[in-house]
């Protein structure tokens, strides 16, 4: 499978589009947040409604840890781990609810979701040498826009120059309820208190670490999902998404 981002504007019909037709121009989204604010759930539903594709970029670096795992690497050795990327084609298709992940056609969508490697992906994220091999990746998945990238950095570092950013947010306890909620529905065990303690831990290091942390982009919005569910979210981002749209088409076309 080559590399590339889901889906597109091919499965949707105009009717469904939250942006009427005529008025259209191929944005990036950014979705950028903490550990269980609800950006995959969100960003996949946006993708759909607008018609976009859909990039996950936690997926690559949780694929990154994969890959050093596999082959014996550490997850603190930076040039180790970045020479990883070399090769490396991810793809990702939409199979229902599920944004799967293909690493070299390899379809790694389970081996990645374990708390083991949500722990790895944040250390090898950690590593400048990693994620400045990862950047051309991404940007070349998710450049010619019509996509919804969503991650930590999106924003700030990789599409800096996005149309639209997001900050989603949602308090601690409500993100490892969802983080616990999430394992067990996939048939995994969950302790909600340890899984609030990993959550905290893994945040602390992505806002920390020196090189592109978590931070809110000064222009994004930001979105406390705490009290709302996916469809609220995802409503009041595509409805900003529509006014960015109208308001790049009322300039282009000169009123
Ligand atoms: O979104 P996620 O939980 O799948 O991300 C896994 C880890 O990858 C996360 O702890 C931090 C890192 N990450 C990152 O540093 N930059 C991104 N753009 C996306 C993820």
């Amino acid at each position: 499978m080559p590399t590339g981002a889901s889906g597109g504007a091919g499965g949707q019909s105009e009717r469904q589009r939250a942006i009427p037709p005529g008025q259209e121009r191929r944005l990036i989204v950014a979705i950028d947040g903490p550990a269980g604010a609800g950006k995959s759930t969100t960003a996949r539903l946006l993708a759909e409604r607008l018609g976009y594709a859909l990039l996950d970029t936690g997926a690559i670096y949780r694929t990154m840890a994969l890959r050093a795992r596999e082959r014996g690497i550490s997850w603190d050795d930076g040039p180790g781990v970045a020479a990883l990327a070399e090769g490396l084609e991810i793809g990702f298709r939409l199979d229902g609810a599920v944004n799967r992940v293909f690493a070299n056609g390899a379809d790694v969508t389970a081996a990645i979701r374990t708390p083991e490697m949500s722990d790895g992906a944040s250390r090898v994220s950690a590593l400048p040498e990693v994620r400045a091999a990862l950047l051309d990746l991404q940007r070349r998945i998710g450049g010619a826009g019509g996509v919804v990238v969503e991650g930590r950095d999106i924003g700030t570092v990789v599409f800096p120059h996005a149309e639209a950013k997001f900050f989603l947010t949602a308090s601690t306890d409500e993100r490892a309820r969802r983080r616990a909620a999430e394992l067990r529905a996939a048939g995994k065990p969950a302790d909600e208190a340890q899984t609030r303690a990993e959550i905290v831990a893994r945040d602390e290091r992505d806002s920390t670490r020196a090189a592109a942390p978590l931070r809110r982009a000064d222009d994004a919005v930001e979105i406390d999902s705490s009290a709302l569910g996916p469809d609220q979210v995802v409503s009041k981002m595509a409805g900003l998404v529509a006014e960015i749209v109208a308001a790049r088409a009322r300039v282009s076309g000169g009123a």
